[in-house]
C-alpha cells in the first residue's frame, strides 16, 4: 500500500475526510463509554516539535496512547536536527525506528522534503504554511453542532496564516465558502495557500462585510510563530480586525465562534465573545483529540469496520 500523508488538508480527498469525520464520532463515542480501543497496540508515533506547542502535544501524545501505542517527543534543541543534521537524514532514521511522524515546523518545505524520506506516514503539525489538523477539528466541531459545512460561509478575520491557508483549502475539498477580511498588505497569496481555483474564496476589505450572514466568525493571533519580529507592526495595522460582538451581530443568528487557540483577549478577539454563546473554542481543543486518532488510524490501517 503507498504511504499516505497528511502535510496539506487537500491530501485527503472529501471521501476520506467524510471516512475520517464519521470514525471521529464512532471514536469520541467509545472513548467518552470508558471503552477501549487499541488499534495500534505496539505502534510508535515520534511527534517533533521545531517551535512551542500545547494542544498538538497534548492530544497527539494523549491520542496514540489511547489507540494503544506510545508516543516520543523530540524537539530541535534537544536532538541533532537542532545541530544541522540535515532532514532528508533524520527522516531516513527517525522513519526505520517509527509507524508514524508528526511534525510541527517553519517552512512547508522542510516537512515535504521529510515525507519524501520517509518509510512511514507523516502528518503536519503546523508549518508557517498550513495546520490541516486544526481544521480537521474545526469542520468536525461544527459538524457536530450544525450539520454538514457544504454550501456554508466561514468569515475569516485577520491574518492570513496557515489557519487561514487551510481554511481556504478545505473550502475546495468540501464545498463550502470563505470570506476572508485582512489589513492591506496581508491579503491572501492563492499560490501559498494551495488553491487551485478561486471560486469558494472572496476577499473583503471591511471585515463587517466578510462576517455579514456568515455562519462561522473565526480569527487567530496576529502575530504567528516564527513572526515575532513584527510583533508591534501589526499590533498597529491589525487594530480594527478584532471579533467583538458587533460583528457576532451581522454574522447568521446561530453563528460558532472559532479560535484554533492560544488567543489574546483583547486582541484579535474581545473575552466577551470568546466566553461568549456563540464560541464553540473548547470543543475544538478538545476535538483536536479525536479527530487526529482517527487521522492515525486512517493512515496507518486504511478504512477498518467497527
Ligand atoms: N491550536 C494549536 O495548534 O495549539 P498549540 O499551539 O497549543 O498546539
Ligand atoms: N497561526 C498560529 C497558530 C498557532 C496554533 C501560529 O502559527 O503561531
Amino acid at each position: 500500500m503507498a504511504i499516505k500523508h497528511f502535510l496539506q488538508f487537500k491530501d485527503l480527498s472529501r471521501a476520506e475526510l467524510e471516512y475520517v469525520f464519521e470514525r471521529t464520532r464512532w471514536i469520541k463515542d467509545k472513548f467518552k463509554r470508558y471503552e477501549t480501543h487499541h488499534p495500534l497496540f505496539d505502534r510508535t508515533l515520534v511527534m517533533i516539535f521545531e517551535k512551542a506547542s500545547t494542544r498538538t502535544r497534548l492530544s497527539f501524545e494523549a491520542g496514540m496512547q489511547q489507540l494503544g501505542g506510545a508516543a516520543i517527543y523530540l524537539n530541535t534543541r534537544d536532538s541533532q536536527l537542532g545541530r544541522g543534521e540535515p532532514v532528508e537524514d533524520a527522516a531516513q532514521v527517525i522513519s526505520r525506528m517509527s509507524d508514524l511522524v508528526m511534525i510541527r515546523t517553519f517552512e512547508q518545505d522542510i516537512i515535504e522534503r521529510f515525507a519524501a524520506n520517509s518509510r512511514v506516514p507523516v502528518i503536519n503539525g503546523l508549518t508557517n504554511e498550513y495546520h490541516p489538523c486544526q481544521i480537521l477539528a474545526d469542520i468536525y466541531t461544527f459538524i457536530e453542532h450544525r450539520g454538514p459545512i457544504q454550501g456554508r460561509t466561514v468569515a475569516w478575520i485577520g491574518d492570513s496564516n496557515n489557519v487561514c491557508n487551510t481554511w481556504l483549502q478545505a473550502a475546495e475539498v468540501l464545498d463550502f465558502n470563505v470570506h476572508v477580511s485582512t489589513p492591506p498588505g496581508y491579503e491572501v497569496e492563492p499560490e501559498r495557500a494551495g488553491l487551485y481555483g478561486t471560486d469558494h474564496f472572496e476577499q473583503f476589505a471591511d471585515p463587517m462585510d466578510a462576517a455579514r450572514g456568515a455562519d462561522i466568525v473565526t480569527t487567530d493571533v496576529w502575530t504567528s510563530m516564527g513572526f515575532e519580529a513584527e510583533n508591534e507592526e501589526r499590533r498597529r495595522d491589525f487594530a480594527d480586525w478584532q471579533v467583538d460582538a458587533d460583528m457576532l451581530k451581522v454574522a447568521a443568528k446561530d453563528a460558532l465562534f472559532m479560535h484554533c487557540l492560544p488567543a489574546h483577549r483583547g486582541e484579535e478577539v474581545t473575552t466577551g465573545v470568546i466566553d461568549g454563546a456563540h464560541s464553540v473554542v473548547w470543543d475544538e481543543a478538545e476535538n483536536r483529540l479525536h479527530t487526529q486518532k482517527a487521522l492515525m488510524e486512517f493512515l496507518l490501517l486504511g478504512r477498518v469496520g467497527n
